[in-house]
């Protein structure tokens, strides 16, 4: 399917909010399947919620539902990004799709895309751009309310628990150094706990999303302090990694340590219900469906708002066996 965005993709301004028209068309100029060609510039294969992601647009775009899916694995490297994006513009694909490894760097091969006629959305992670017409629009969550929401559930646990008059030594799990998700995240907890003296922050550093060096900073920070009473971890496999190092240093997590993760992937239900994690603030990365609907009604010549937040809860002891039965990843 040809796209012809460059000549009717239009830009109106509705009610405050952008808003984006336009779309491919005609069969003809392409391989004449009458698919529409994505290409997916995926982070990496870091975390349980990104294989979940890497499946939702997997089974997304699918011949059936009149795609060809073209998917990259940049392995958490942005420069792989960029050489990908290149990659889908000499390949003429009809649609781009970018999880961004990093907020900021994409001007270049962005404008490349915008020059070459190939829309740009943007999923999970968003760019820091000084042109925002570089893309047609975003889906994800809301990172810095996650970051909030974490520190709003420790407020309220203490209190409901007769503690908050406690002073409480925290460390930080941080993601990929300049991901949105990292940047909104520590933010919005760091923020949060500097609104209560009680709270005192005592490290932290980025475990990459990873489990393997979630655990080798948590084990860091355990030589370092021997007191550490909260952890903030921004996934979950970074709170796996976490709570083993917990254990191999005699100290019972969830109890000893209080443990607050992202994501609320399904194992971190587990851990909820065995007591090791305290609170997973869900981020959810069923984004497959959402960009497949963004495209269909641009593809009808319909309109799509520029920022799309995704709704997400926030799970722990009270309803996380209830819930997981009927959690999808
Ligand atoms: O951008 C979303 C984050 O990226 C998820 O929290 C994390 O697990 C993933 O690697």
């Amino acid at each position: 399917m040809k796209k012809i965005f460059g000549l009717v993709l239009a830009l109106a301004i509705i009610s405050g909010g952008m808003v984006f028209a336009g779309g491919s068309s005609d069969t003809a100029a392409s391989a004449g399947d009458g698919l529409i060609t994505v290409g997916y510039a995926q982070v990496g294969a870091e975390s349980d919620w990104r294989t979940a992601n890497t499946e939702s647009f997997r089974s997304t775009f699918v011949e059936e539902n009149g795609y060809r899916l073209i998917f990259d694995d940049a392995q958490q490297k942005q420069e792989n990004q960029i050489k990908t994006i290149r990659n889908f513009i000499q390949q003429d694909v009809d649609y781009i799709v970018v999880a961004p490894v990093v907020e900021t760097g994409w001007e270049t091969v962005l404008g490349e895309a915008k020059a070459a006629g190939i829309p740009v959305i943007l999923s999970d992670r968003q760019m820091k751009l000084s042109d925002e017409s570089l893309y047609l629009c975003w889906v994800g969550g809301d990172f810095l309310k996650e970051g909030r929401d974490a520190v709003d559930w420790l407020n309220n646990y203490l209190k409901e628990n007769g503690r908050e008059n406690e002073k409480l030594n925290v460390v930080l799990l941080q993601g990929t150094i300049g991901s949105s998700a990292q940047v909104g995240r520590t933010q919005g907890i760091t923020e949060g706990l500097a609104k209560n003296p009680n709270y005192t922050l005592l490290a932290k550093q980025t475990g990459e999303f990873t489990q393997a060096k979630g655990q080798e900073v948590m084990e860091s920070f355990l030589k370092a302090y021997d007191d550490i009473d909260v952890v903030f971890a921004e996934n979950d496999n970074m709170a796996f990694g976490a709570i083993d190092a917990i254990k191999a240093a005699g100290k019972v997590p969830g109890k000893d340590v209080i443990i607050i993760s992202f994501d609320a992937v399904r194992e971190a239900f587990n851990r909820i219900i065995a007591g090791e994690i305290n609170c997973a603030v869900e981020c959810n990365p069923l984004h497959g469906p959402r960009v497949d609907e963004i495209i269909k009604t641009l593809e009808a010549g319909g309109t799509v708002e520029k920022i799309q937040y995704v709704k997400e809860e926030v799970f722990d002891a009270k309803n996380a066996a209830d819930r997981l039965p009927t959690r999808a990843y």
